[in-house]
């Protein structure tokens, strides 16, 4: 017989080392519970609208369930281009400047291992997105992360980013609108930024998965302010404006070298992403500005209800421009935001995420969703009231 073997003994190292997402460890802890509210969940509570499902099964029984060329439907493409140039005046062509990609998470991956050499550094801004110090990890670059602040408005300063860049610096990863703290930036703010940019020559990866989301102010895509187009791939999807998550369609829009780069990553990884999720895209673009508003109102609803709910329980809440998450304070409570999650969720059945998971400038801070029901939101801020109240006993 031949001897067993320890099959964890073959997991690459790069792989061994990277940390579990601290969102899914509290999915872990609530599965089998009753009587929970989540507002841990970043994803819209609302379907997809009706008429794009209804592409994709129209799709399906045409038969449609082919590959598609690897950059995309050239349908989808054009529409796209169209888009763009109607919202912001970005001229992106068509057939060389956009790649379709299988949710923001593909073209976040590709995009980095599409620039990073390893030992490059790349600066991340936190409090971030769980899985943008991972992929540059996994790339074999070296995050390098620089902390956004409330009393900033969570906002990037040049001040905060020049110390940051070495000569091995890259490239930068920005998010705004922002997931956890809502956060987004202005042209002015950005203008600082982009000096840096050019002056230090680096290459930004701007992921703007939340651009539809925003509340009494236009988004500022990175690429549109002046000479940022060509450093500058534009990371975007489907998954939160349309409420399309499962359905893992998104795009990179950037400079022809890069994109085509990107593209033989893709080519080999991926081949294509699913050509049914692309059909409903294009329904989307072309159709579905008004469902899409809609939803955008009324997630702006809620989040007036839920800021308003905890700064009055005493959590001082940030006013959150864009997305759909809260991020209040619970640093005064004599609790670290784990503690304060965990026994939240122990003692109250409320799910929230500690902000450490989304780095160290995320301690003191909850990260709650807000696309949850209105009666949802309601209740889960009373049961934090009362938890908070129980601490002061
Ligand atoms: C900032 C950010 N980027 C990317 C993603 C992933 O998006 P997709 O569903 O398009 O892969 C998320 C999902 O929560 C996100 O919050």
């Amino acid at each position: 017989m031949r001897s067993p073997c320890d099959p964890s003994k073959f997991v690459a190292e790069s792989v061994k080392n990277i940390p579990p997402s601290g969102i899914r460890r509290f999915f872990d802890l609530v599965s089998g519970l009753e009587d929970i509210i989540s507002l841990g969940v970043g994803e819209p509570d609302f379907i997809t609208p009706w008429h794009i499902r209804e592409m994709c099964i129209h799709s399906l029984e045409k038969g449609q369930t082919s590959y598609t060329s690897n950059y995309g439907l050239p349908e989808l493409r054009d529409e796209l281009t169209r888009t763009y140039y109607r919202r912001y005046g970005l001229d992106y062509d068509p057939s060389s400047e956009i790649l379709v990609t299988t949710g923001v998470s593909e073209a976040l991956d590709i995009a980095i291992r599409a620039v990073v050499n390893p030992g490059d550094e790349v600066i991340v801004v936190q409090p971030s997105y769980v899985a943008y110090v991972p992929s540059v990890v996994l790339a074999g670059g070296k995050p390098v992360i620089v902390s956004t602040y409330v009393d900033d408005n969570f906002s990037l300063t040049a001040e905060a980013l020049k110390p940051a860049i070495t000569n091995k610096t890259k490239a930068i990863i920005l998010n705004f609108p922002n997931n956890p703290t809502g956060a987004i930036m202005t042209q002015e703010e950005f203008e600082g930024i982009a000096d840096l940019v050019v002056e230090n020559n680096l290459f930004v990866i701007s992921d703007e998965v939340y651009e539809c989301l925003t509340y009494g102010s236009k988004h500022v895509p990175f690429s549109s302010l002046d000479g940022m187009k060509e450093r500058t791939v534009m990371l975007n999807g489907f998954s939160k404006a349309y409420a399309m998550t499962g359905l893992r369609l998104g795009f990179a829009m950037g400079a022809p070298e890069i994109i085509h780069s990107m593209m033989m990553i893709h080519q080999y990884s991926m081949l294509c992403a699913p050509i049914t999720a692309q059909l409903g895209a294009i329904e989307a673009l072309r159709n579905g500005k008004e469902e899409m508003e809609r939803m955008v109102r009324e997630y702006d609803r809620r989040r007036h209800l839920i800021v308003r709910g905890f700064n009055r329980i005493g959590l001082e809440c940030y006013n959150p421009k864009g997305a759909f998450y809260a991020f209040p304070y619970i640093g005064n409570t004599g609790l670290s935001s784990s503690e304060f999650a965990e026994r939240l969720l122990d003692e109250k059945k409320v799910v929230t995420i500690p902000g450490d998971v989304f780095g160290d400038a995320g301690e003191g801070f909850l990260r709650c969703a807000y696309a949850a029901s209105v009666d949802d939101i309601r209740k889960a801020v009373e049961r934090m009231g009362n938890f908070v109240d129980g601490l002061k006993q």
